[in-house]
């Protein structure tokens, strides 16, 4: 990287003043008509809006009313979340991914399993959590989240402090926020940013309990890839504290 480069986003940080920088895949190869004609038709119908003034409705934005509302950050291929959408129907999934394939991938399982609980916010989650009100989420995942493993490149990771404060306000009492990897560097800075933080409880007390995956896991594409390189993932699941202070 140039020295101009490296300073400019050294200066631009986490948030800049056009809101976060994106530093991953927007796109890969060209997609093929069918993916294409979901992304130019059913998109638009799923896609969450950000609003001009003041916080989302969030259970307006599904047709059914919804017991709950659950968001996963970076669903890549989406087999995760919509396998979650088809064990829970009744709560209400929003999926934020800015990789365009990996929207249109999703958009394919949708169509495929008539899910109507699952909304698209196709950027990164970053730029809809100002919008979202406190409180409002009962469970959070990001699963594999690129682990930028340089040094250079440690502050473009999504767990970071200023993350954390913001999952502290989007989670309610008793939610949970799931997360999952195979880069060991980045599990330990994960789990040095997050333990850190009062209001959050990591509820593992043995090996068992981060090794294992929870009962109703669902295997991800990349993690799938990471077990068949022989890769032995990491499966943090913390519970967002009462805001009365009770647990
Ligand atoms: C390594 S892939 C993993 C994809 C999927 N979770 C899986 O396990 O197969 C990481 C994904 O997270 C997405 N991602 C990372 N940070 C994000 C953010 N702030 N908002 C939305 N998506 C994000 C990237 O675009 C990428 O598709």
């Amino acid at each position: 990287m140039s020295a101009a480069k490296n300073k400019t986003e050294k200066n631009r940080g986490v948030s800049g003043r056009d809101g976060p920088q994106w530093y991953g895949r927007r796109r890969g190869h060209k997609l093929r008509p069918n993916r294409q004609a979901l992304i130019d038709t059913l998109l638009p119908e799923l896609r969450v809006e950000l609003p001009e003034t003041g916080k989302l409705d969030l259970r307006s934005l599904f047709p059914e009313p919804v017991r709950d509302v659950w968001l996963e950050v970076g669903f890549g291929g989406g087999e995760h979340l919509a396998a979650q959408a088809l064990a829970y129907p009744e709560i209400g999934f929003i999926g934020c991914e800015p990789f365009i394939n990996g929207t249109a991938n999703l958009l394919s399982l949708i169509d495929r399993d008539g899910l109507t609980n699952v909304r698209l916010f196709d950027d990164d989650a970053r730029k809809l959590f100002p919008v979202l009100p406190d409180a409002s989420l009962g469970r959070l995942y990001a699963l594999y989240t690129d682990p930028w493993p340089k040094t250079r490149h440690h502050r473009r990771r999504f767990i970071c402090g200023e993350t954390v404060d913001v999952l502290v306000r989007l989670l309610k009492d008793g939610a949970e926020l799931r997360l999952a990897h195979d880069h060991m560097g980045y599990v330990g800075w994960m789990l040095e940013h997050l333990t850190r933080c009062e209001d959050l409880q990591w509820r593992a007390r043995s090996k068992q309990d981060w090794t294992a995956p929870p009962t109703d896991w669902v295997e991800t594409r990349y993690e799938k890839k990471a077990k068949e390189k022989g890769l032995k993932p990491a499966y943090l699941c913390f519970v967002r504290g009462s805001r009365n202070g009770n647990e």
